[in-house]
């Protein structure tokens, strides 16, 4: 899929502004400031239905003003969908599918599928676990609403296990009932990630290992409750559960479940999570993000690549060996200046963006 064009109304430093994109490499370019992140904001806004740089909506609405439009069109195999958001200082914020109001954002999962890359993100091999998670969720909620649903539920299970918890006493077998209903969820949960990881881990050893022209060999492998299927993983959470009670009880919080999940990367045996060097974190996770673009586009329709800034933080080598892999797909990618030398053909498009405005 493609995005054909945007049109922002007061959001950020934009006040009435259409961006139209092509399906290739798009290079968003300016000085600082200029509303460069403000308009992949935008676009992932539309894909997923919140900033990945705040979860705060009301900061996303220009300055002074009630509320903010978006309107993104995509383009597919089969025709295309259009996406609307209105965000408003007092209300919550409307999106809307194809002229259709949606009442839950799950189904907005699909729609437009991007992937999001910036310097935050190429910390996610040495930050916390929680960044890992974030990961795996974002991917799959896009992939599959089941599994959105899921997580929503588990984070609801989760939330109600861990109120009842703090709360102090907690009657004899009162914790039954939320461990049977967290270890169910969260069992299909781990099954998903676990599938997810096996798969996403093949390509991205591949797309690491032409990252860095075969010098390194990048595995990953998913950290959770043990078992095959469901079932086993379903019978080992409730063990978990039943062995860390007392303390889960001390503590007012929930010791064992997916929401503790993390994603070793190795290299060799070496966990690069904490031994690796910045430049083999920086690679991987960017071998990890193409590898999620593969991922998805093999399954379907390829998603869109939002890059941002994050050229100037690879080595020559690498910025070139990133152009020539992203030519088969839509790519939106922020700079302050285009490197012609790291091009290998011509084909691309510019869009120059100055003070909220494209000039
Ligand atoms: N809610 C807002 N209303 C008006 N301007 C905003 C808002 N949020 C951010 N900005 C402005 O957007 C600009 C930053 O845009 P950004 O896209 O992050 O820049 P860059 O081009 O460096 O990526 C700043 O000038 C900032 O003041
Ligand atoms: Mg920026």
């Amino acid at each position: 899929m493609f995005v054909k064009q945007i049109s922002l109304v007061d959001f950020r430093n934009y006040v009435n502004e259409t961006v139209t994109f092509e399906d290739k490499v798009n290079f968003v370019v300016g000085s600082n400031a200029q509303g460069k992140t403000n308009l992949l904001e935008a676009v992932y806004l539309c894909s997923v239905g919140k900033s990945a740089r705040t979860p705060r909506d009301k900061e996303l609405i220009f300055h002074d003003k009630q509320r903010a439009k978006i309107k993104l069109t995509v383009s597919k195999s089969y025709g295309s969908d259009t996406v609307e958001i209105i965000l408003d200082k007092e209300c919550p914020k409307r999106v809307a599918v194809n002229g259709l109001p949606i009442s839950r954002i799950g189904e907005l999962m699909g729609v437009v599928s991007t992937v999001f890359f910036s310097p935050d993100e190429m910390r996610i091999v040495k930050e916390a676990p929680s960044d890992r998670r974030r990961f795996m969720d974002i991917a799959l909620c896009q992939m599959s609403r089941t599994y959105f649903y899921l997580l929503s539920r588990y984070n609801k299970i989760l939330m109600q296990r861990n109120k009842l918890l703090k709360g102090g006493f907690v009657e004899g077998d009162a914790l039954d009932v939320w461990d049977i209903q967290l270890a169910d969820v969260g069992s299909k949960i781990i099954k998903t990630r676990r599938g997810f990881i096996s798969s996403i881990g093949g390509i991205t050893g591949e797309c690491h290992s032409y990252l860095t022209d075969g010098e390194e060999t990048l595995s990953l492998e998913y950290e959770s409750i043990d078992g095959e299927t469901t079932d086993e993983i379903k019978k080992n959470f409730c063990s978990l559960l039943a062995a860390e009670r007392e303390r889960d009880k001390l503590r007012g919080y929930t010791h064992s479940g997916p929401h503790k999940d993390d994603i070793a990367f190795k290299i060799g045996d070496e966990d690069i999570r904490s031994f690796g060097s910045q430049g083999q974190q920086r690679t991987a996770s960017l071998a990890l993000k193409l590898a999620e673009v593969e991922i998805v586009g093999r399954r379907g329709e390829y998603p869109v690549l939002l890059l941002d800034d994050v050229l100037s933080e690879l080595d020559l080598k690498r910025q070139k060996r990133l152009m020539n892999k992203i030519r088969d797909y839509q790519t939106i990618i922020t700079c302050t200046h285009i490197d012609k030398t790291i091009l290998s053909d011509g084909d691309y498009n510019v869009i120059n963006v100055k003070n909220g405005s494209i000039v």
